[in-house]
């Protein structure tokens, strides 16, 4: 745990406030008022060459001898892209989408949306009984559960618009370490092991996720060749060898023989958009997130620019006084997100009305000093689905591109079914849509209107790829799985090193909070509140319950960008100035940091 947020609420300016002039910055850093003492973290991968930070170690190989093959950040977020999807099944995937947050060294910033679309006979009640009751399962498990899948075109377009290096290139090591499989490592393995009682319920998932009917074991080889003769498929013939042909007659197929309702019809017709990142700022820094059809980028500026009014870094790291606004400000964005975001084809997002200055303010009065401000006090609206488990990687080259992907099939192991022989799990996501307006979810998450299900539209996301600037210059890249969490890990990461000037090791392990407008918790993971904290919250207010670690499903995978200028570097907790360093969630057992 952090050690050196320490309240030093006896410092009126800390160093790393962007509002100190650099000079007296830098004389309280050399007097040692503000110094870190820092935790006893890992120090995270250092590079000067550029970087690929993901939840699987073959896959941020995969990134990184890329990059040493001379390809950019976006080719090796493809090869990544793919690799992830043979060597970390729970969640890497072709049979899901995601969102890719993209700034090139030219200065451009970009944002490709390849969420999936629900299926052209989708309704707005397929997933409620004759009674108008949720069937909780069926938007889970089964064919019904599943969006067209947007990774091939998504990771395709990317590669087209912004990529160097020929497909075949990027995808020769996903289909190899299918091809040849792979060895598992207890990380691995413990991934896989999540998704047992499924693999057994069908014969062709049975046959490659389990080893003779049992749960593999660390340093048996998984292979794939179902899976990596799909993936030949596109190397060869592009996103048409997955949206036309043998691959979407299979899924469409298989899913018609399970109530599923893809066809072949939804694959051709499915399209990806690009548009600019969602831009905010914070203390001098610009946030590039992710617009609809995820709420991250949103909620994730909302609850910034809320916190832009207090001095977070003097009040410290979890200190009651600190939980207290951060979970203000989440309870507020999340009220707003559940109630007002859905997919921009279909619904008006009422963005600038969120971002305002004038919003920011409302919500700042309605943040009493030393009180919780129940969340039924706030007018209803209702909120979105999320759950485990999805992936993030981010990649930084030599040259200053950098990419943040995050992708998902929503559920561990997605609906948990593979279409013939095409060896790829599908996706869960239209549990992300709103099965009924105002009915909990069964993670206990209520959903609204703006999400409700409708033939081609995108459910709404709570992924939230992110890449902060300082004038113009990137100096974190991160983002995570987790679900409704994971904008508030995204959030915390940032405070964390903005704020607190925690090492990137650091701000990534820290135990974190959460809190969602609704239900009115207030989570902590372990050791993230002390017991005295607990109490003081618990006297203003909060009810306080255990955030459930979710390891792999809430594992977070970051860069740092040291700025050149030392006291700018020290400022955000960069040991040295002008390089890149690479964390891998300590949560995540099977990630790691490479660098070229
Ligand atoms: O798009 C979303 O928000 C969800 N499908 C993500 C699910 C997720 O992160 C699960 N991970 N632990």
């Amino acid at each position: 745990m952090p050690s050196r947020i320490a309240n030093h609420s006896c410092i009126a300016v800390p160093a790393h406030a962007p509002a100190a002039p650099a000079l007296a910055a830098l004389v309280l850093w050399a007097l040692g008022a503000t110094a870190p003492a820092h935790a006893a973290a890992p120090a995270a991968l250092e590079s000067a060459d550029g970087m690929v930070v993901t939840a699987q170690h073959l896959a941020s190989e995969a990134g990184a001898a890329i990059l040493r093959q001379g390809g950019n950040a976006v080719d090796a977020a493809v090869a990544v892209g793919y690799a992830l999807a043979v060597t970390h099944p729970c969640c890497g995937n072709l049979g899901g989408g995601g969102f890719m947050t993209i700034h090139l060294s030219s200065g451009k910033n970009t944002f490709i949306n390849f969420r999936e679309k629900a299926p052209l006979a989708a309704r707005a009640d397929m997933f409620l009984d004759s009674h108008g009751s949720p069937i909780g399962d069926k938007s889970v498990n089964g064919f019904l559960a599943a969006g067209v899948p947007g990774t091939v075109l998504g990771l395709e377009t990317a590669r087209r618009e912004y990529g160097t290096l020929p497909r075949s290139t990027l995808m020769a090591a996903a289909i190899r370490l299918a091809q040849d499989g792979f060895i598992l490592t207890r990380g691995d393995v413990d991934a896989l092991e999540a998704g047992t009682t499924e693999f057994r319920k069908r014969p062709n998932v049975a046959a490659i996720f389990l080893h003779q009917g049992a749960p593999y074991k660390p340093g048996e080889r998984l292979v794939q060749t179902q899976l990596a003769a799909t993936l030949r498929a596109i190397s060869a013939d592009g996103e048409k060898a997955f949206y036309q042909g043998h691959i979407a007659d299979t899924v469409a197929a298989a899913a018609r023989a399970d109530g599923g309702l893809l066809t072949t019809q939804d694959f051709a017709a499915y399209s990806v958009t690009e548009s600019a990142p969602l831009y905010c700022s914070y203390r001098g820094y610009t946030v590039l997130s992710a617009p609809p059809p995820s709420s991250g980028g949103v909620t994730l500026c909302e609850m910034l620019q809320v916190l832009e009014g207090y001095p977070l870094g003097t009040l410290g790291f979890h200190s009651s006084a600190s939980v207290h606004l951060m979970t203000e400000a989440m309870r507020h964005a999340y009220r707003d997100r559940n109630t007002y975001l859905g997919d921009p084809a279909f619904v008006d997002n009422p963005i600038e009305r969120l971002l305002s200055k004038h919003h920011t303010d409302e919500i700042r009065a309605l943040i009493q000093p030393h009180r919780a401000t129940p969340s039924s006090a706030l007018d209803t609206g209702t909120a979105a689905a999320e759950k485990a488990t999805t992936t993030h990687y981010s990649i930084v080259d030599v040259r200053g591109n950098v990419v943040s992907a995050t992708y998902t099939i929503n559920d561990d192991f997605g609906a948990k079914v593979i279409a013939g022989n095409t060896g790829f799990f599908l996706n869960d996501e239209m549990d992300d849509f709103t099965a009924k307006p105002g009915a909990a979810n069964m993670f206990g998450l209520v959903q609204g209107k703006a999400n409700a299900i409708a033939p081609g539209k995108r459910p709404l996301s709570s992924m939230t790829p992110t890449i902060v600037l300082k004038d113009g210059k990137p100096v974190l890249v991160l983002g995570s799985p987790g679900g409704a969490r994971i904008i508030t890990t995204v959030l915390e990461i940032i405070v964390n090193i903005i704020d607190h000037s925690m090492t990137l090791q650091e701000a990534v392990d820290a135990p974190r909070i959460h809190h969602q407008w609704l239900p009115d918790t207030l989570a902590g993971e372990p050791y993230a509140l002390s017991a005295d904290t607990v109490r003081s919250l618990t006297e203003m207010g909060y009810h306080v319950v255990p955030l459930e670690p979710w390891g792999t499903g809430n594992a977070a995978e970051a860069i740092g960008v040291a700025p050149a200028d030392w006291v700018q570097a020290k400022a955000l907790g960069f040991p040295r100035p002008g390089v890149l360093y690479g964390a891998s969630d300590s949560r995540a057992p099977a990630g790691s940091a490479a660098h070229p």
